[in-house]
């Protein structure tokens, strides 16, 4: 039995989707009952919260695999390591655990936070597989797209630094199959890059050419960045991370490409025209 969290988020609903499609056995966690309501048919929801130990242990129960994925929130290191415990406590085997690249060489911003429960997972006597995926090329809709259909431009001090966008899809599929076959992929920790290395104004261009209107990339001193954010109502915790998440990439870390995700995937991953292509509207005036 697989037990997936944050079935309600980004990450758990798209792995939810390939579990389902398996045709493996597993069940969903959501923190509200809303959320599971609304589970796929054929799915059998759980209601738990990563703050509450006990039902931690009672939506574990009978569980064998677990998918462990939690927002990127101050409370992560702290919320992800009561699943850890209470997983031991449940006799759970193997834990595929969501973290992000950079966990293994960044002591900073999310990447510190994700590395604290890896070394947590790594000697807890569970089997593991850790997944360290870059930033996904979804972030480039939900982060660029709303000023790129205002203004047909997005802002950020990142200078020329080089990204290897992931699509969140192709994260997804790879876990999904270490959740299936946790024997295949023990012990391992997979550091996955998207196909193509791209500065943002490579990236402008690419969404310039997708959706057929001009776009640019203006690059924009941190203070001014970090004022915009601030202003946009974001808190000072989420400024600082996501600015010092920025910072792995402008020191000229995060634009590698290497043939990590394939070998998991069986398959090419998607690349970046191929995402810009589907999600072209996004960029659009009127979208
Ligand atoms: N975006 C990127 O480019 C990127 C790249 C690499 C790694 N990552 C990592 O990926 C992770 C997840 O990203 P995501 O986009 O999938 O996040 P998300 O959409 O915010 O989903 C997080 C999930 O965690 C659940 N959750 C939060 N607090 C909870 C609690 N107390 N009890 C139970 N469930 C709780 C949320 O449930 P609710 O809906 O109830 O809040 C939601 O289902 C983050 O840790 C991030 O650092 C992201």
């Amino acid at each position: 039995m697989i037990l997936i969290t944050g079935a309600s988020g980004n990450t758990g609903r798209a792995v939810l989707d390939e579990v389902r499609r398996s045709g493996a056995a597993h069940r969903a966690m959501y923190r509200s009952e809303d959320d599971a309501k609304r589970a796929p048919a054929g799915t059998h929801a759980v209601i738990a919260d990563f703050a509450d130990k006990e039902s931690l242990r009672k939506a574990l129960d009978g569980v064998d695999v677990v998918f462990l994925v939690c927002s990127p929130i101050p409370q992560l290191v702290e919320f992800e390591s009561n699943v850890i415990d209470a997983s031991r406590d449940t006799g759970v085997k193997h834990i595929v655990l969501n973290s992000a690249l950079g966990a293994g060489d960044y002591p900073k911003s999310f990447p510190s936070w994700h590395r604290a429960v890896e070394d947590k997972l790594r000697t807890s006597g569970i089997g593991y597989t850790i997944f360290r995926p870059n930033s996904f090329m979804q972030n480039i809709v939900a982060f660029d797209a709303p000023s790129i259909r205002q203004q047909g431009a997005f802002y950020a001090a990142m200078d020329d630094a080089r990204i290897s966008y992931i699509d969140l899809r192709d994260i997804s599929a790879a876990v999904a199959k270490a959740l299936i076959s946790p024997k295949d992929h023990s012990g391992q920790v997979y550091e996955l890059n998207g196909p193509q290395a791209v500065t943002q104004s490579e990236l402008a261009a690419k969404i310039s050419q997708a959706c057929g209107r001009p776009v640019k990339f203006v690059d924009i001193p941190e203070e001014a960045q970090r004022k915009a954010m601030l202003e946009q109502g974001m808190p000072e915790w989420q400024v600082d991370a996501l600015l010092g998440l920025q910072r792995y990439y402008t020191g000229g870390q995060g634009g590698e490409v290497t043939n990590v995700l394939p070998s998991v995937l069986g398959r090419p991953p998607i690349t970046l025209d191929q995402f810009l292509a589907e999600f072209k509207d996004s960029f659009r005036t009127a979208a």
